[in-house]
């Protein structure tokens, strides 16, 4: 288990930060700085208790070399203005360069800086020890706050981890804590709403789930691998014929454990996504060759909606329909609507589901709303996170 950050006696000490600040950014403004809010317990903790912070955090995937176009000098601006104190930035080639090292050097005490983009140095993601001797110099204790990057081995989340003291930080450790009551003896009937294009991308998911819920509802355009698989018409609908077999099995082992699988009677269907004004709904086994499901049908969102009643706990990842598009948001946006109205213990996890609850204000209604959609998943799975084990003080 490993150490929480109230643990660790941080008064007068340079303390390493990793966090997620890999938000949106859009001419040099943040655009949403969910990530940024859910460090500031952590990083107000520590500057109260007398610490000085050298923040680290990766944005965007930058092709291991310095890029304007994901610097970090919005996020420090942001930080400070939601700080309410200098963030101390400066552009520099690297988080490891010559510069940079002096500008940490330069830090004075209870400052907060924040260094240069990880992913600006290639061998953050190689996890290249001698990049993490480099980010260790810069502190005498590390934090790691950063659950949306603890499925990444890399020098910020992992190796760094091993070279000095270390704890988790608020979000790191509430995130865990969320997660964990869903596969520690959940209260129950325990149901399961997925979405999204993909059913490759939420296999390993799904398996792990039939071990884990009572109901499994699958909407979104994955719903018509499953449908299509089973034999039914689902016209243009989006599928991913390679996975027809794996679909049937997946059905197959649900039937076989008692997981209900619901998947949507009919769907509002359109000749594409531009073509709201004549969409029309139809079972999800009969679309007509010409149409694509592009959301769940009215008598679908009825069923969904009823089956998350009387749940006890209840996970949902992936939006059910095209939600960005009207008239193909309503069933994600009813789906969302009855969950954040239970009295149950209700995940969220996924940009688009949280972009989704918010549109329609209902962020603040469920129970914990995770900032990692990739790392939400592979704890889910089943999968060691490579941020969370270098955490274990046995293993450090
Ligand atoms: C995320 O946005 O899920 C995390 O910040 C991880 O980003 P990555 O997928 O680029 O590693």
């Amino acid at each position: 288990m490993y150490r929480r950050l109230d643990d660790l006696n941080v008064s007068g000490e340079r303390v390493l930060v990793r966090v997620d600040f890999n938000v949106p950014i859009k001419d040099g403004e943040v655009k949403d700085d969910t990530r940024i809010r859910a460090a500031l317990p952590t990083l107000r903790a520590l500057l109260e208790r007398g610490a000085t912070l050298v923040l680290t955090s990766h944005l965007g995937r930058p092709k291991g070399g310095p890029d304007d176009k994901y610097r970090l000098g919005p996020v420090a601006r942001r930080l400070g203005e939601l700080l309410g104190r200098e963030v101390r930035y400066t552009p520099t080639p690297g988080p490891a360069s010559t510069e940079q090292q002096e500008f940490v050097a330069a830090a004075p005490p209870g400052s907060v800086t924040l260094i240069e983009n990880s992913r600006f140095d290639p061998r953050e993601e190689a996890n290249d020890p001698a990049l993490a001797r480099v980010l260790a110099s810069y502190a005498s204790l590390y934090v790691d706050d950063a659950f949306g990057a603890a499925h990444r081995a890399h020098a910020t989340t992992e190796g760094v981890a091993r070279l000095l003291p270390n704890a988790a930080g608020y979000l790191m450790d509430a995130e865990l804590s969320a997660l964990a009551k869903l596969v520690e003896r959940p209260a129950r009937p325990f149901v399961v709403v997925l979405g999204g294009a993909k059913v490759s991308d939420k296999l390993g998911i799904i398996t792990r789930l039939l071990d884990l819920a009572d109901t499994l509802v699958v909407g979104g355009a994955m719903a018509y691998t499953f449908v299509a698989a089973r034999g039914g018409s689902v016209g243009k609908s989006l599928v991913e014929p390679e996975l027809y077999h794996t679909a049937r099995r997946i059905l197959d082992d649900a039937r076989e454990r008692g997981v209900h699988v619901l998947l949507p009677l009919d769907s509002l269907c359109a000749r594409a996504i531009a073509d709201g004004a004549g969409a029309s709904v139809h079972p999800s086994a009969a679309i007509p060759d010409d149409l694509m499901g592009l959301d769940i049908g009215p008598a679908a969102r009825q069923e969904f909606v009823a089956a998350l009643q009387g749940a006890g706990t209840v996970f949902w990842n992936g939006p059910l329909g095209v939600f960005e598009t009207p008239p193909f948001d309503g069933g994600t946006m009813a789906v969302g609507a009855a969950l954040a109205a239970l009295p149950a213990y209700t995940v969220v996890g996924g940009g688009d589901s949280i972009a989704a609850l918010n549109a329609a204000g209902l962020l603040g209604r469920v129970s914990h709303v995770s900032t990692g959609g990739g790392a939400s998943r592979e704890y889910l799975e089943g999968r060691v996170l490579p941020g969370v084990a270098a955490l274990d003080p046995a293993a450090s």
